[in-house]
């Protein structure tokens, strides 16, 4: 078999980067360990920034999402006993969230693709990449993929970025002493918008994908076990930790799903080794307090997308070159952004009453100044694509 670009993983990244090579005139190769189903129905991301919504959009697979999409103009940060709101549209005016869940997005890409005869091929779980310097190609099941360029789009736990020899990539990595549990409950929101909440007991995020479904998180220590948090423990955590304000009731209701979720951060420099391009969770990875994982997988592929069209057209590897540093500023300021909303908001060592001072000051300072606001609103709806660029 041969393509022209060789892509791993069938997740956001992947998927969309077949789409929009499509779109181009390129043909592409999906490979995925997974099967439809399972892709299909792992519950991740929700928040979908400003610019991800339009990459969406204009490649023509964001119909689902304008019609059930919940836009968001707002945040709340709640601590000390009171919320305070962070008001998008005074702050970053004309730049919004859309909740919109991520195996959304999944099953509008993969229905896309296969709308097209496009080629994503599941339960292929033994892929190699081989020959990365030059005529690079994929052997799975018995098979042989050639192709021009591989895209490693295969998440954090993949195959592409650790076929890279040793000695050629630098490693920058964070971990964090806890966890998230995550839960799907079949119950209304119980408020409008998004709440991060930061107590003593440690975080809590309400958040939502419907009317009718609402997703929460609970920080967890490191090792914990969904065994030891049986439905009554969730919703007696979760009522803890943000029934903190005057007036706010939790509305509880069947636990659809669950899941647990590493904290980490982790930057692979650079993204690229000769003819393999990693994107999205293959080449870095945020705590998700920032929400920015796959919209930073969305902007990777926007990016090799670029680059590959002006090979294809020109001959010019120029943007193919640029591609991991481009996409490093980016990732750079993503990466601070997630630290400091998870530095501010979870419970580190419980024993460092400095430390808490100062995440009480820093909380204090970002909901009474419009700069620091306005720092933090800037981030979370998402940075234009041309950040980084020399402005005029
Ligand atoms: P993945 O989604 O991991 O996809 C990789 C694919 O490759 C998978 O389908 C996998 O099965 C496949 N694969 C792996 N190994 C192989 C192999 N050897 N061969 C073939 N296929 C392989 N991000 C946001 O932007 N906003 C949020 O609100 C947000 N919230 C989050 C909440 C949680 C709890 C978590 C865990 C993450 C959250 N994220 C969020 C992050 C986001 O989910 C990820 O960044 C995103 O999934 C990255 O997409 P990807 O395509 O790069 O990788
Ligand atoms: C969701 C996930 C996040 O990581 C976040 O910061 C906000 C919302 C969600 O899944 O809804």
């Amino acid at each position: 078999m041969r393509t022209q670009v060789g892509i791993v993983g069938a997740g956001p990244a992947g998927l969309l980067l077949s789409h929009l090579l499509h779109l181009r005139g390129i043909d592409s190769v999906v490979l995925e360990a997974r099967s439809r189903e399972y892709v299909e129905q792992r519950v991740r991301a929700g928040v979908l920034e400003q610019g991800t919504v339009d990459v969406l959009n204009e490649a023509g697979v964001g119909e689902r999402m304008s019609a059930e999409g919940l836009p968001h103009h707002g945040i709340e940060l709640r601590y000390g006993g009171a919320g305070h709101r962070i008001p998008f549209e005074r702050l970053v005016p004309g730049r919004a969230i859309t909740v919109y869940g991520q195996q959304e997005v999944v099953k509008d890409l993969i229905a896309r693709r296969l709308a097209d005869g496009g080629k994503i091929l599941f339960d292929v779980p033994d892929v190699v990449p081989h020959s990365l310097e030059a005529d690079p190609y994929l052997t799975f099941q018995g098979e042989r993929l050639d192709c021009d360029i591989i895209a490693g789009c295969d998440g954090f736990h993949g195959v592409c970025r650790p076929s890279i020899p040793d000695g050629v990539l630098s490693i920058f990595q964070r971990d964090y002493p806890f966890a998230w549990l995550g839960i799907l409950a079949q119950v209304p929101p119980s408020a409008e918008e998004l709440i991060y909440s930061r107590g003593d007991r440690g975080f809590a995020l309400h958040s939502m994908r419907s009317p009718e479904i609402s997703r929460f998180y609970l920080q967890v220590p490191p090792d914990a076990s969904l065994d030891d948090w049986p439905d009554e423990r969730i919703w007696a955590e979760l009522r803890a930790r943000l029934e903190t304000v005057p007036g706010f009731a939790l509305t509880e209701g069947p636990i659809i799903s669950r899941d647990l979720s590493a904290m980490r951060s982790f930057v692979a420099e650079p993204m690229r080794y000769g003819r393999l391009y990693l994107a999205g969770d293959a080449a870095h990875i945020v705590p998700p307090t920032g929400a920015k994982g796959l919209n930073l997988a969305v902007a990777d592929v926007r990016v090799l997308t670029e680059a590959l069209a002006g090979l294809y057209a020109t001959g010019s590897t120029e943007l193919l070159d640029a591609y991991s540093a481009t996409c490093l500023k980016r990732v750079w300021r993503a990466q601070h952004f997630s630290w400091w909303m998870t530095t501010l908001l979870h419970t580190f060592d419980t024993d460092d009453p400095y430390g808490r001072r100062l995440q009480t000051s820093h909380l204090d300072y970002v909901t009474s100044s419009e700069a620091a606001a306005t720092t933090l609103a800037e981030n979370y709806v998402g940075l234009p694509f041309d950040f980084g660029a020399p402005r005029d």
